[in-house]
């Protein structure tokens, strides 16, 4: 049929017609809300290249969680600053490090919101690498070993998901074992499955402090160019128990996303990183885009690309949005 008897314009005439046959949904229950955790009392240190986000103590985060789970918003992912780095990260996985601290600390006021861990090594090594360092080489096999102990601290500590970042070969199935042997089978796994070596990751860096002191991550985190590669990633991780996969960037990656949906049969999440949360919100600080259209038009893409949920800094400013 071709014009004029067929014209999209007439369903989009107005408001409830474009209601009726919209097809893609951001939803307060697809947000998943990171927050970084540092040492001390009293703290809300803002982070200056991310407007509105802050590095919290303990005593203070538990505040900001209340505010967040009164929001509706289901879950956070948490991020921890140590007391001290060392070469190996012990801090990850000591049982009071500050994560663990933290997540007992939410779970006596908050118990019901969903609390995801960040499972890496990079904020806790003094190196600033997501593993173990032998011979100026990331090893990684001797990093699984730890990976697995500071999943199950976290699980111990009250955590109710965790969520390995490293990128290391092998680390779902490490991590999955550790936690079944140790009782936490009911635990899920987040794979960040597909994350790239991404430029967008650098006011993050600055807010968990986990800048790499020599080198970059190239050689763990996947090269931007490759497609192909995302869904041996997934795959892979999908074989060794991992229950979600996690792709990031989200907004310059939304075909990777689209192709992860196409192919892979598990809940799919993005991570907005805090690049493409910065670059938007210092448009809008200079008045050169609106602030609530263009980040629901963003994070709606997010969406429309295949994902299931969404890690976002703008997830208070959603939830407030959507709930209106
Ligand atoms: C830890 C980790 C990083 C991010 C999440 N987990 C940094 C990195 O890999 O360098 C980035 C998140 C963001 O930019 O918002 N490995």
């Amino acid at each position: 049929m071709h014009f004029p008897q067929y014209r999209p314009r007439r369903l989009r005439r107005n408001e409830n017609l474009r209601r009726m046959v919209r097809e893609t949904f951001l939803r307060i229950d697809d947000l998943i809300y990171p927050l970084f955790v540092q040492p001390g009392k009293g703290i809300k240190e803002p982070i200056s290249s991310m407007p509105d986000n802050y590095r919290f103590s303990i005593d203070e985060l538990v505040k900001e969680i209340k505010d967040i789970y009164k929001l509706g918003i289901p879950a956070i992912i948490l991020f921890g600053i140590p007391e001290k780095k060392d070469e190996l990260g012990t801090e990850a996985y000591a049982k009071d490090g500050i994560i663990q601290r933290a997540i007992k600390a939410i779970k006596d006021s908050v118990p019901e919101i969903i609390v995801i861990t960040d499972v890496c090594l990079c904020e806790y090594t003094s190196h600033g690498h997501c593993g173990v360092i032998k011979n100026g080489q990331i090893d990684n096999d001797a990093t699984l070993e730890l990976l697995a102990k500071e999943a199950v601290s976290h699980a111990e500590a009250g955590a109710d998901m965790v969520a390995p970042s490293d990128m290391m070969d092998g680390r779902v199935k490490a991590i999955r074992e550790a936690l079944d042997r140790s009782g936490f089978s009911h635990i899920p796994i987040m794979s960040y499955a597909v994350k790239y070596a991404s430029a967008f990751y650098g006011p993050f860096r600055e807010a968990a402090e986990s800048a790499p002191q020599f080198g970059d991550r190239r050689s763990y985190q996947m090269d931007p160019p490759n497609a192909r590669e995302a869904l041996r990633e997934a795959e892979l991780d999908v074989g060794e128990g991992a229950d979600i996969i996690m792709v990031k960037p989200a907004l310059p990656y939304l075909d990777i996303i689209y192709r992860v949906r196409q192919a892979i049969n598990r809940p799919i999440a993005a991570y907005n990183v805090s690049g493409e949360f910065s670059m938007l919100k210092a448009a809008i600080a200079n008045g050169w885009l609106e602030e609530k259209r263009v980040v629901l038009e963003a994070l709606t893409s997010i969406k429309r690309a295949g994902a299931d949920l969404i890690l976002t800094y703008f997830a208070k400013e959603i939830a407030t949005w959507l709930s209106e």
